[in-house]
């Protein structure tokens, strides 16, 4: 419709990127913005940075549909926008645990500079509650056209791997506004996406970025809630697998993010606990949340757990045993190594003089870059090949495939650590594996 606003995506990591992607699907004049100029001229090449199932297929579609542009001029995309999205990082910042809030700062100050005529501007990235209520008041004092730049929050809860589902289908969207017409623009802008059944909730800024912080905090304490059973059950032999099935059949519990195993990693989980925590305390109810720190511990202590069991089936001494690592990525389906407790566990056993071979389906390439250190391998089979103990750590579906009886024909001794609850032990235990599960008897 001609009287569609144009949007601009400011930040185009994982978040902007597909945001980006996705609303040029849905038919919106879409300009990207990055200060990254070389991110930016991939994107335009129609070349997604990062790995993500269906992306570089709709980035392509979008390009050859002339509605979706890149640049790295903020005056650019002031001047084209009329509802611009803030989607840069939040990450955790160096030695504390709070939210560095630099990238959002500098991208809204670059952004206002040059708005000369009335826009909104749409927080999506993940913040510490009030942070909205400041940025307003910083657009308000350096853009030209002052009041008639408005600021809104919106939320994001895509899950990596899902990326492009979880945009054009979320289970929600929250729209923290301060104006009736700020709320209206955002309709606008989702319409397409509310047609589809997506749930609307229109609350005020501060509660939206809220929203995102507990959310994340419930789906981590979910988490680390089986993964507390699993030591409760490991002291007493019980079976930690059996008891996250029963628990979740409760429909007030449910299964999902009910899987135990070696816990949460990721760039958003861990770091928005942690900025919680920080935040909470700033505003004198640090102990309101402070069972996040449980959490956060936790989640830590199964990786110690890991290696535990790994040292465990290797007799006691991990000095130069052949340790076989599947998977580095903080999930399957994902590059994405932040945080990642496979990597963690990996460089543990290293650390304790393990030769530790790391293979990944599609992590491998950020994986060496950031742990030189570690050894690498070609395949599943070339890691495992003379190993002492193999040890799954991020469940990838071809690990889940892995015939027990084919590995163990390569492996110098049939020993495996399940860190993720992806094989079934039964059949591993028959085809003459020493089988270890976090949790399990
Ligand atoms: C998460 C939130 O799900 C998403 O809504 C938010 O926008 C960003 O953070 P993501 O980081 O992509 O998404 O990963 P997610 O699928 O949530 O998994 C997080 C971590 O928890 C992974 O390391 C995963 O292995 C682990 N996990 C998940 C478990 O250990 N057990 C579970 O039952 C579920």
């Amino acid at each position: 419709a001609a009287t569609s606003p144009r949007l601009t995506v400011i930040g185009t990591g994982y978040l902007g990127a597909t945001h980006a992607v996705c609303m040029a699907a849905l038919g919106h004049q879409v300009l990207g913005v990055d200060v990254d100029a070389a991110k930016i001229s991939r994107l335009a090449s129609g070349e997604v940075p990062f790995f993500e199932p269906g992306l570089p297929e709709l980035l392509v579609k979008a390009l050859e549909s002339g509605r979706l542009r890149f640049t790295t001029s903020f005056p650019e995309a002031a001047d084209f926008g009329d509802v611009h999205f803030v989607c840069v990082g939040t990450p955790q910042r160096a030695g504390s645990f709070a939210a560095d809030l630099s990238q959002v700062e500098a991208a809204v100050t670059a952004l206002a500079r040059d708005v000369r005529r009335r826009a909104l501007v749409v927080g999506k990235s993940t913040v510490p509650v009030g942070t909205a209520a400041r940025l307003a008041e910083l657009i308000r004092s350096v853009a030209p056209a002052g009041d008639g730049v408005e600021l809104a929050w919106n939320p994001e809860f895509l899950r990596e791997g899902f990326a492009i589902d979880d945009t054009m289908q979320p289970d929600r969207l929250v729209f923290g506004v301060s104006s009736p017409w700020a709320e209206q623009r955002l309709r606008e802008v989702f319409a397409p996406v509310i047609g589809q059944g997506s749930p609307v909730l229109v609350t005020d800024p501060q509660t939206a970025e809220l929203v995102k912080v507990a959310a994340n905090s419930f789906l981590a304490t979910k988490i680390s809630y089986i993964n507390a059973m699993a030591e409760v059950c490991e002291a007493i032999g019980a079976d930690v697998h059996d008891l996250a099935v029963a628990l979740g059949l409760d429909a007030r519990i449910g299964s999902r993010f009910l899987r135990p195993g070696l816990g949460f990693g990721g760039g958003c989980l861990p770091k928005d606990i942690r900025a919680f925590l920080h935040r909470a305390e700033e505003l004198g109810v640090g102990h309101a949340v402070a069972f996040l720190r449980d959490v956060d511990e936790i989640n830590h202590r199964r990786r110690a757990r890991t290696v535990d069991l790994v040292r465990e089936l290797a007799g006691g001494d991990l000095r130069g045993v052949r340790v076989a690592a599947l998977g580095a990525a903080f999930k399957p389906d994902s590059d994405d190594i932040r945080d990642a407790p496979a990597l963690d566990v990996a460089n543990a056993l290293h650390q304790l003089g393990a030769r530790v071979r790391v293979f990944d389906p599609v992590a491998m390439d950020n994986a060496r870059r950031a742990w030189p250190t570690l050894g690498y391998g070609q395949s599943t089979f070339d890691v495992a090949s003379g190993a002492d103990v193999v040890v799954l750590l991020t469940e990838w579906s071809q690990f889940r495939e892995i015939d027990p009886e084919a590995l163990g024909t390569v492996v110098g001794k049939r020993r495996i650590v399940d860190g993720r609850h992806a094989l079934e032990p039964a059949r591993w235990r028959a085809a003459g594996w020493e089988y270890r599960a976090l949790g399990r008897p």
